[in-house]
Protein backbone atom coordinates (compact mmCIF):
# COMPACT_ATOMS: atom_id res chain seq x y z
CA UNK A 1 0.00 0.00 0.00
CA UNK A 2 2.18 3.36 -1.05
CA UNK A 3 1.41 5.79 1.19
CA UNK A 4 0.81 9.27 -0.41
CA UNK A 5 1.66 12.99 1.22
CA UNK A 6 -0.59 15.21 -0.96
CA UNK A 7 0.43 19.24 -1.25
CA UNK A 8 -2.24 21.59 -2.14
CA UNK A 9 -2.35 25.38 -2.41
CA UNK A 10 -6.39 25.91 -3.12
CA UNK A 11 -9.81 24.11 -4.00
CA UNK A 12 -8.15 20.85 -4.07
CA UNK A 13 -10.61 18.79 -6.41
CA UNK A 14 -7.76 16.51 -7.64
CA UNK A 15 -6.60 15.95 -4.10
CA UNK A 16 -10.38 14.92 -3.27
CA UNK A 17 -10.27 12.95 -6.47
CA UNK A 18 -7.45 10.73 -4.62
CA UNK A 19 -9.18 10.55 -1.52
CA UNK A 20 -11.87 9.26 -2.84
CA UNK A 21 -10.04 6.50 -4.84
CA UNK A 22 -9.01 5.28 -2.04
CA UNK A 23 -12.09 5.22 -0.03
CA UNK A 24 -12.85 2.18 -2.90
CA UNK A 25 -11.12 -0.15 -1.18
CA UNK A 26 -9.10 -1.52 -4.17
CA UNK A 27 -7.04 1.27 -4.84
CA UNK A 28 -3.21 0.82 -3.75
CA UNK A 29 -2.58 3.90 -2.25
CA UNK A 30 -3.53 5.59 0.70
CA UNK A 31 -3.39 9.17 1.74
CA UNK A 32 -1.60 9.39 5.15
CA UNK A 33 -1.52 13.13 5.42
CA UNK A 34 -2.09 16.88 3.37
CA UNK A 35 -0.13 19.49 3.50
CA UNK A 36 -0.53 23.60 1.95
CA UNK A 37 1.11 26.36 1.73
CA UNK A 38 -1.69 28.60 3.36
CA UNK A 39 -5.48 27.57 5.08
CA UNK A 40 -6.73 26.34 1.77
CA UNK A 41 -10.48 25.38 1.74
CA UNK A 42 -9.10 21.95 0.42
CA UNK A 43 -8.12 21.05 3.37
CA UNK A 44 -11.54 20.85 4.52
CA UNK A 45 -10.95 17.43 1.99
CA UNK A 46 -8.73 15.93 3.77
CA UNK A 47 -10.17 16.87 7.10
CA UNK A 48 -13.19 15.26 5.91
CA UNK A 49 -11.52 12.01 5.52
CA UNK A 50 -10.10 11.99 8.77
CA UNK A 51 -6.25 12.49 7.31
CA UNK A 52 -4.15 14.71 9.06
CA UNK A 53 -2.95 18.51 7.74
CA UNK A 54 -0.21 20.81 8.11
CA UNK A 55 0.30 24.70 7.04
CA UNK A 56 3.63 25.84 6.00
CA UNK A 57 3.47 29.28 5.40
CA UNK A 58 6.35 31.19 3.19
CA UNK A 59 5.78 34.35 5.18
CA UNK A 60 6.65 33.09 8.66
CA UNK A 61 10.14 32.33 7.54
CA UNK A 62 13.50 34.84 6.72
CA UNK A 63 13.85 33.09 3.55
CA UNK A 64 12.52 30.50 0.10
CA UNK A 65 15.44 28.29 1.85
CA UNK A 66 14.40 28.12 5.51
CA UNK A 67 10.67 27.65 4.38
CA UNK A 68 11.77 24.73 2.40
CA UNK A 69 13.65 22.85 5.13
CA UNK A 70 11.25 23.49 7.49
CA UNK A 71 8.47 22.14 4.47
CA UNK A 72 10.68 18.91 3.73
CA UNK A 73 10.53 18.54 7.95
CA UNK A 74 6.77 18.16 8.11
CA UNK A 75 6.60 16.13 4.96
CA UNK A 76 9.45 13.61 6.47
CA UNK A 77 7.98 13.28 9.41
CA UNK A 78 5.44 11.25 8.07
CA UNK A 79 7.34 9.22 5.86
CA UNK A 80 5.91 9.03 2.63
CA UNK A 81 6.38 6.64 -0.38
CA UNK A 82 5.36 9.52 -2.80
CA UNK A 83 4.98 12.94 -2.16
CA UNK A 84 2.07 14.64 -4.91
CA UNK A 85 1.70 17.98 -5.53
CA UNK A 86 -1.80 18.77 -6.35
CA UNK A 87 -2.59 22.56 -7.37
CA UNK A 88 0.25 23.19 -5.21
CA UNK A 89 1.17 26.61 -5.89
CA UNK A 90 5.04 27.17 -5.03
CA UNK A 91 8.17 26.18 -6.57
CA UNK A 92 9.96 23.53 -4.72
CA UNK A 93 13.30 25.03 -3.29
CA UNK A 94 15.84 23.02 -4.47
CA UNK A 95 16.50 21.01 -0.51
CA UNK A 96 13.26 20.16 -1.06
CA UNK A 97 13.89 18.11 -4.37
CA UNK A 98 16.83 17.41 -4.16
CA UNK A 99 15.31 14.93 -0.65
CA UNK A 100 12.38 13.43 -2.30
CA UNK A 101 12.64 13.28 -5.94
CA UNK A 102 11.93 11.24 -7.87
CA UNK A 103 9.46 10.13 -5.13
CA UNK A 104 8.16 13.41 -6.36
CA UNK A 105 5.40 14.30 -8.78
CA UNK A 106 3.14 17.10 -10.03
CA UNK A 107 0.12 17.39 -12.49
CA UNK A 108 0.55 20.51 -14.54
CA UNK A 109 -2.53 21.98 -16.70
CA UNK A 110 -0.59 21.81 -20.00
CA UNK A 111 1.05 19.47 -22.27
CA UNK A 112 4.69 20.20 -21.09
CA UNK A 113 7.06 21.66 -22.47
CA UNK A 114 4.18 23.69 -23.61
CA UNK A 115 3.00 26.32 -20.86
CA UNK A 116 5.16 25.90 -17.83
CA UNK A 117 4.40 27.98 -14.89
CA UNK A 118 1.53 29.52 -13.05
CA UNK A 119 -0.78 30.40 -15.57
CA UNK A 120 -0.58 27.97 -18.17
CA UNK A 121 -4.40 27.38 -19.03
CA UNK A 122 -4.26 31.45 -19.34
CA UNK A 123 -1.12 30.99 -22.01
CA UNK A 124 -2.92 28.29 -23.66
CA UNK A 125 -6.04 30.30 -24.36
CA UNK A 126 -3.70 33.34 -25.36
CA UNK A 127 -1.48 31.40 -27.95
CA UNK A 128 -4.81 30.48 -29.78
CA UNK A 129 -3.99 26.79 -29.51
CA UNK A 130 -6.67 24.39 -30.67
CA UNK A 131 -5.14 21.08 -28.02
CA UNK A 132 -4.35 21.61 -24.50
CA UNK A 133 -3.70 19.13 -22.00
CA UNK A 134 -2.62 18.06 -18.76
CA UNK A 135 0.48 16.37 -17.62
CA UNK A 136 1.94 14.46 -14.97
CA UNK A 137 5.80 14.42 -14.28
CA UNK A 138 8.55 13.77 -11.69
CA UNK A 139 9.58 17.00 -10.50
CA UNK A 140 13.18 17.59 -11.22
CA UNK A 141 15.34 21.18 -10.04
CA UNK A 142 13.19 23.00 -13.20
CA UNK A 143 10.06 24.82 -13.25
CA UNK A 144 7.42 22.12 -14.72
CA UNK A 145 10.80 20.71 -16.29
CA UNK A 146 10.89 17.02 -14.81
CA UNK A 147 10.54 13.98 -17.21
CA UNK A 148 7.01 13.20 -18.22
CA UNK A 149 5.17 10.25 -16.80
CA UNK A 150 1.88 10.56 -18.43
CA UNK A 151 0.17 13.18 -20.83
CA UNK A 152 -3.18 13.64 -21.89
CA UNK A 153 -4.84 16.26 -25.00
CA UNK A 154 -8.26 18.42 -24.12
CA UNK A 155 -9.66 20.34 -27.13
CA UNK A 156 -9.76 24.11 -26.61
CA UNK A 157 -13.51 25.10 -27.70
CA UNK A 158 -14.44 28.57 -28.98
CA UNK A 159 -15.45 30.90 -26.79
CA UNK A 160 -13.40 28.70 -23.81
CA UNK A 161 -13.13 31.53 -20.74
CA UNK A 162 -10.09 30.59 -18.94
CA UNK A 163 -12.23 28.97 -16.18
CA UNK A 164 -14.40 26.89 -19.23
CA UNK A 165 -11.25 25.34 -19.95
CA UNK A 166 -9.58 24.85 -16.82
CA UNK A 167 -12.64 23.20 -15.79
CA UNK A 168 -12.63 20.91 -19.01
CA UNK A 169 -8.91 20.02 -18.51
CA UNK A 170 -9.39 18.89 -14.76
CA UNK A 171 -12.09 16.50 -15.57
CA UNK A 172 -9.57 14.95 -17.43
CA UNK A 173 -6.54 15.84 -14.83
CA UNK A 174 -8.08 14.24 -11.98
CA UNK A 175 -9.05 10.74 -13.89
CA UNK A 176 -5.29 10.98 -14.99
CA UNK A 177 -3.53 11.74 -11.75
CA UNK A 178 -5.46 8.94 -9.99
CA UNK A 179 -4.75 6.72 -12.96
CA UNK A 180 -0.32 8.02 -12.44
CA UNK A 181 -0.75 6.93 -8.73
CA UNK A 182 -2.17 3.90 -9.50
CA UNK A 183 0.40 3.13 -12.05
CA UNK A 184 3.26 4.14 -9.64
CA UNK A 185 1.79 1.81 -6.73
CA UNK A 186 1.50 -1.17 -9.39
CA UNK A 187 5.23 -0.87 -10.04
CA UNK A 188 3.61 -0.03 -14.32
CA UNK A 189 5.47 3.49 -13.59
CA UNK A 190 8.59 2.69 -12.00
CA UNK A 191 10.10 6.36 -11.01
CA UNK A 192 13.51 5.93 -11.03
CA UNK A 193 13.66 4.98 -14.65
CA UNK A 194 11.28 7.77 -15.40
CA UNK A 195 13.67 10.34 -13.72
CA UNK A 196 17.09 8.80 -15.52
CA UNK A 197 14.96 9.28 -19.10
C1 LIG B 1 -4.90 21.95 -11.19
O1 LIG B 1 -5.35 22.09 -12.53
C2 LIG B 1 -3.39 21.92 -11.16
O2 LIG B 1 -2.82 21.28 -12.28
C3 LIG B 1 -3.06 23.39 -11.18
O3 LIG B 1 -4.02 23.99 -10.32
C4 LIG B 1 -5.22 23.21 -10.37
C5 LIG B 1 -5.59 22.87 -8.94
O4 LIG B 1 -6.89 22.41 -8.93
N1 LIG B 1 -1.72 23.66 -10.76
P1 LIG B 1 -7.48 21.73 -7.58
O5 LIG B 1 -7.02 22.60 -6.42
O6 LIG B 1 -6.91 20.34 -7.49
O7 LIG B 1 -8.96 21.73 -7.80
Amino acid sequence: MLSLLVLISGGGSNLRALLEATATGDYPARVIAVGSDNHAEGLAHAEEFGIPVFVVEPGSFDSRDAWGRELLARIEGYSPDLVVCAGFMRILPPVVVAALTPRLINTHPALLPAFPGAHAVRDALAAGVETTGVTVHVIDEGVDTGPVIVQESVRVEPGDTEHDLHERIKTVERQLLVQAVRDIADGVVDLKETAAR
